[in-house]
């Protein structure tokens, strides 16, 4: 059964550079390493507001699809900042800020409750993070920041909508909108950073510029590591399909499992929108190249040119294959997540969100696809819906009500 539009479209690459039976090495582990996760865990559980985000099964969807599972991560709630890029951004600023006062003080890092807490406000107001954004991240550096006592300016571009300016403005951050795309936008941000001594807190990384988007994937395991504890019966997925923008989401998702099940984990997929395919073209050509569409995509949070090449040092080794969807099969995983079909309680989840759910479901409508990747009957799927309804009248004007609404159908 077809549950989504464009299923033929979907593309799908093995990626030649896999090692499956290669153990989690001392490349990737300089990336991202199981004390760091554990490091980053403990520090998170104990910011304000912190609640794990539930792991829902989708019986009814899986039924419809003809597998045995659907896990849904859903991070919709997550810090009330509505997707999974509270653990990122506002991880970086919280470990920059604990490092700036060990200097400053010449004693141990303070710990969140310590910053939040205000004990180290003369140092940590003098500083300024800044970044470029399309949405989430900007909202994440900008929460992280009004946490724990730092100022913020932060870079959006002409199409980044008034919804999520002002979402990042509630945070106290300034926000600065510049002409152009996203690249310009994160060309101004450097530039300003560099003239007024501020600090860039990107999650994206390239030469000369690792150590802040190390901590900000470091945060995302966060989400990871919970989902692996929420696993039914302790059992893992056959197959897990995340959605790629510059491919850090990615790698925290595969790292722990890589780490923990080693030749064992689950078949691991990252999905991308068709027109924004940095990943797909760089697992194409064998190394890290710059996307061929041209970035004009609905998902907003994926549409990225570049990839991250700290994630790309994961993925290139340790991801099974990846693929590409359309636009129209995205907009069909959201409207079926409202609905909850085959019975299942109604999801929000935003344009970003969904581009793994709906990779799987164009594989599961495929039966060379299928056959490629052993999916089937047996199947236990993994997902991680990665964010909520983060533009409220973009939401409702794809799903036809508003999340709101979603919700209380579904109590
Ligand atoms: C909701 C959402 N999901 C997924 C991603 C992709 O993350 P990454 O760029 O690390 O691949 C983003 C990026 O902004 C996002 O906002």
């Amino acid at each position: 059964m077809t549950l989504i539009a464009n299923a033929a479209s979907a593309r799908l690459l093995h990626n030649s550079l896999v090692d499956r039976g290669r153990a989690y090495g001392g490349g990737e582990r300089a990336v991202l390493s199981e004390e760091k996760f554990e490091q980053a865990r403990r520090e998170v559980v104990a910011w304000p507001g912190y609640a794990e985000t539930p792991l829902v099964r989708l019986p009814g969807l899986a039924a419809e699809a003809g597998v045995a599972d659907i896990l849904y991560k859903d991070e919709a709630g997550r810090f009330g900042l509505g997707s999974f890029k509270a653990l990122g951004g506002a991880y970086a600023v919280f470990r920059l800020l604990a490092d700036r006062v060990a200097e400053k003080t010449g004693g141990a890092a303070p710990d969140a409750a310590a910053l939040a807490g205000g004990d180290y406000r003369d140092i940590t107001s003098a500083v300024t993070v800044c970044c470029a954004t399309d949405g989430n991240h900007g909202r994440s550096v900008a929460w992280g920041a009004r946490t724990f006592g730092c100022r913020a300016t932060i870079y959006i571009h002409e199409t980044v909508s008034d919804a999520r300016r002002d979402a990042i403005a509630g945070f106290g951050a300034e926000v600065v909108r510049t002409p152009g795309n996203y690249d310009d936008s994160v060309r101004q941000a450097a530039a300003d950073a560099a003239e007024n001594g501020w600090h860039v807190v990107s999650d994206t990384s390239y030469d000369g510029y690792m150590d802040v988007p190390r901590d900000v994937m470091q945060g995302y395991t966060v989400m990871t590591e919970e989902a692996i504890r929420q696993l039914p019966g302790g059992r893992p997925p056959t197959h897990i399909f995340v959605q790629g923008g510059v491919g850090g989401l990615a790698a925290a998702v595969l790292a722990p499992f890589w780490q923990r099940y080693g030749a064992d984990r689950p078949r691991f997929l990252v999905v991308e929108p068709e027109r924004a395919a940095c990943l797909y073209d760089s697992a194409e050509a064998g190394r890290p190249v710059a996307a061929d569409g041209d970035l004009d995509t609905v998902m907003a949070g994926l549409a990225c040119g570049e990839v991250s090449l700290l994630a790309w040092q994961i993925l290139a080794p340790g991801a099974d294959d990846f693929m590409t969807v359309t636009d129209d099969a995205a907009l069909d995983v959201m409207r079926l997540l409202a609905d909850g079909t085959g019975g299942n309680a109604g999801l929000v989840a935003g344009e970003s969100a969904v581009a793994g759910l709906a990779g799987a479901l164009a594989a599961l409508a495929r039966p060379e696809f299928a056959e490629r990747l052993a999916l089937g009957r047996d199947s236990r799927i993994l997902v991680f819906g990665t964010e909520g309804d983060t533009d409220p009248a973009l939401y409702k004007s794809i799903v036809g009500r508003s999340a709101e609404a979603v919700r209380k159908s579904s109590n």
